[in-house]
């Protein structure tokens, strides 16, 4: 059988057609304010196959971090550094997987400060340069599974959610953790353009219940490859909670919140009967338009030579975090 060639979108469409098409469509804005379906919702099994995979010429610095290093391997093998700043999903910058990195390079990281307030005894701003200097940084090689089926391993550094939301002593009124995303439609052209942005309302927001914010896995990232983070993974500060679908991972956060009612996150209040709010990885959950069953490894191959992998159960986590879920129907809490 003949083997399909490797098909990228530059190679089909002449470089300067593309650019103009795309210059065009983000300048007639598509104000398509009330539309009620997502525009471009998670690709599935067809993402990638038309991003341009090369490396964006200008990219902002990264400053290299000091942490303590994660020794155990966990028998991964790492996603190449190339292929997290170059596959993203950050609709603020364009939908497609090379949008980010090509777009979201301006934006500006200094001062950047994150509010954190509600129900808790000392809230406060921190500045992220101080937190920094100050915070003891820890490296945690995780597996990242999107929810539309690719998987990556990355090395990110950062601060443990649960020790950084200790300090502003959380009251016992505080059930769920809220977060939002920058609003600075200047800044991120998908909040200037319902057509750009993929339909989403933003600010882009999540939440976690208190538990699984507390627990040890979950991170707040502001590195990944020992440097700080690069303005498509979420500089200068995202979340990561490895054991749930990759959308849980806010990127750019500039605002937490303790709150005593379930917060909205962003894709369940999408396309809810397609996102849930708990997000949990889980193999035996399809989604309604593809299987989860498997998952696609993000390497330097192609996606037609695509190596391909049974999912895990909480992304491989389950023995540390599903006791957290313990009496709860994982087909109605998806
Ligand atoms: N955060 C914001 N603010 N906007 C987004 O579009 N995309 C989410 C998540 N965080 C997203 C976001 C999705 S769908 C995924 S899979 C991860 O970021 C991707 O993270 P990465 O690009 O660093 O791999």
């Amino acid at each position: 059988m003949k083997k399909i060639p490797d098909i990228k979108e530059n190679d089909v469409t002449p470089e300067a057609v593309y650019k103009q098409r795309r210059q065009l469509l983000a300048g007639m804005g598509f104000g398509l304010a009330g539309a009620s379906l997502p525009l471009s919702g998670h690709a599935g099994v067809f993402d990638g196959l038309f991003g341009k995979d090369e490396t964006a010429s200008t990219q902002a610095p990264r400053k290299p971090l000091e942490y303590k290093q994660d020794k155990s391997r966990h028998g991964l093998s790492l996603t190449p550094e190339n292929k997290v700043l170059s596959h993203n999903n950050f609709y603020e910058f364009g939908t497609a997987k090379t949008d980010p990195q090509q777009n979201a390079q301006g934006l500006k990281l200094e001062p950047w400060t994150v509010e954190v307030g509600g129900e808790v005894n000392k809230p406060g701003t921190v500045d992220v340069s101080e937190l920094l200097q100050s915070a003891t940084l820890v490296e945690r090689i995780y597996r990242m599974r999107c929810v539309e089926a690719w998987s990556m391993v990355i090395p990110w550094v950062g601060i443990e959610l649960g020790a950084f939301l200790k300090q502003f002593e959380p009251t016992s009124k505080a059930k769920y953790v809220a977060f939002q995303t920058l609003y600075d439609p200047e800044q991120m052209p998908g909040q200037r353009s319902r057509f750009v942005g993929g339909g989403i309302n933003y600010p882009y927001v999540e939440g976690l219940r208190i538990d699984e914010a507390m627990h040890p896995l979950s991170l707040l990232a502001v590195g990944l490859y020992g440097k700080t983070l690069a303005p498509q993974n979420g500089a200068p500060l995202r979340l990561v909670v490895p054991w749930k679908y990759g959308f849980k991972g806010i990127k750019s956060i500039v605002k937490i919140s303790l709150v005593e009612k379930q917060p909205p996150a962003t894709w369940n209040l999408l396309a809810p009967q397609e996102y849930g709010f708990y997000a949990n990885v889980n193999p035996a959950v399809d989604h309604p338009r593809w299987s989860q069953a498997s998952e696609r490894i993000i390497d330097n191959s192609s996606v037609f030579e695509a190596k391909r992998k049974a999912t895990l159960p909480f992304n491989g986590y389950a023995d540390q975090v599903a006791e957290l879920y313990s009496g709860m129907d994982l087909k109605k809490y998806y």
